[in-house]
């Protein structure tokens, strides 16, 4: 376990909120953070630059208020996305708007994060990267990050192939800075399951989706809350790399869910010619193996008092063979 925990004397729990393309809208990250969960979004949810400065100074205000008036509760600090894959033309004036606002969590996927890190470290910011395997974690130190975000089996979006415990185990052994563990990641035990197997945060993002405050539609939600593991569909169909999506929204889209291993753009009779082409995220639903368990749609702030107490039972956990 990393000897200093950035930001963990702000967090009610080990937990960061993950960035959800289209669910994670500062509302959802301004209850977290209210929380004491540091809550997180993608820039590009913001349609523009505009609308992305208006969004980083409604969730400074709105949290900075909250913890004004509620001196003793641990309200947390925020993260924001940047996808550096090269087709994302805004990454250089997000980063320079994050920059501007101090954004004190920058998280980097899908790219080199080496130019983030001397921008970020220069106001005083912290960088985690997203990693699938071990060669990115190393790629992504060498670049300098502050902390590892280890995307494993079984986690929404675009999700690593490796088990927690091996991926984790093997990071451990060259790492001991800040390290957050994602995959189906649904209650506080888990979330104490997490920290006892040497990650520092828990980093959720499908559970936040089945909450009053994220951005998507009451039916993508009841999908989520009728959906189990088994019914997550691992494919590179949509995106051209591997995520796992809901099983019911390829099925309403028209579309085949054992017939997704054709490369992508390959001429096919599988999109119902009555319905507009699906869209992955939009149309098609992402999330992790963690759906199974989902059976409500709390507040987050409901959602959290839960998950601690989960935790804190977890804690005190006695085992015969202690
Ligand atoms: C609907 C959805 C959208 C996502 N969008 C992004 C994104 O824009 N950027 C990103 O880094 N990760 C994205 N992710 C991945 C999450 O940040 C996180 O790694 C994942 O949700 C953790 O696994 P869990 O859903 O099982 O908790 C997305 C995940 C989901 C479910």
């Amino acid at each position: 376990m990393a000897i200093s925990v950035p930001f963990a004397d702000q967090l009610a729990l080990p937990l960061i909120g993950a960035p959800m393309f289209i669910a994670s809208y500062p509302e959802l990250v301004v209850a977290q953070c209210k929380a004491g969960v540091l809550g997180t979004f993608p820039s590009l949810n913001a349609r523009s630059i505009e609308v992305l400065d208006e969004w980083l100074t409604q969730i400074e205000t709105q949290t900075a208020a909250f913890r004004e008036a509620n001196p003793e509760r641990r309200v947390a600090p925020y993260g924001m996305n940047l996808i550096l894959h090269a087709s994302n033309t805004r990454r250089e004036e997000d980063l320079a708007l994050a920059a501007s606002h101090q954004v004190p969590l920058i998280i980097t996927s899908v790219g080199k994060p080496d130019r983030v890190c001397g921008t970020v470290h220069a106001y005083g910011g912290k960088v985690f990267h997203d990693v699938i395997s071990v060669l990115h974690a190393r790629k992504a130190l060498d670049c300098g990050v502050d902390g590892l975000i280890l995307v494993c089996a079984g986690a929404g979006g675009h999700a690593g192939s490796l088990s927690p415990f091996a991926l984790l185990s093997e990071v451990r052994e060259f790492f001991d800075g800040p390290v957050a563990l994602a995959g189906a990641l649904s209650n506080g035990r888990q979330l104490r399951a997490a920290e006892v197997m040497g990650a520092d945060y828990g980093y959720m993002g499908s559970r936040f989706i089945a909450t009053v405050e994220a951005n998507v539609s009451d039916e993508q939600k009841q999908v989520m809350l009728d959906s189990a593991a088994s019914d997550i569909v691992y494919t590179p169909f949509f995106t051209g790399i591997r995520a796992n999506y809901l099983r019911g929204s390829i099925v309403k889209a028209g579309l085949d869910p054992q017939k997704l291993d054709l490369p992508r753009g390959t001429p096919t009779d599988l999109f119902n010619p009555e319905k507009k082409q699906a869209k992955a995220w939009k149309d098609i639903w992402s999330a992790g193996h963690g759906v199974g368990t989902l059976h409500d749609l709390p507040t987050v702030e409901r959602l959290v008092a839960r998950l601690a107490d989960e935790y804190r039972e977890a804690v005190r956990l006695p085992s015969a063979f202690a």
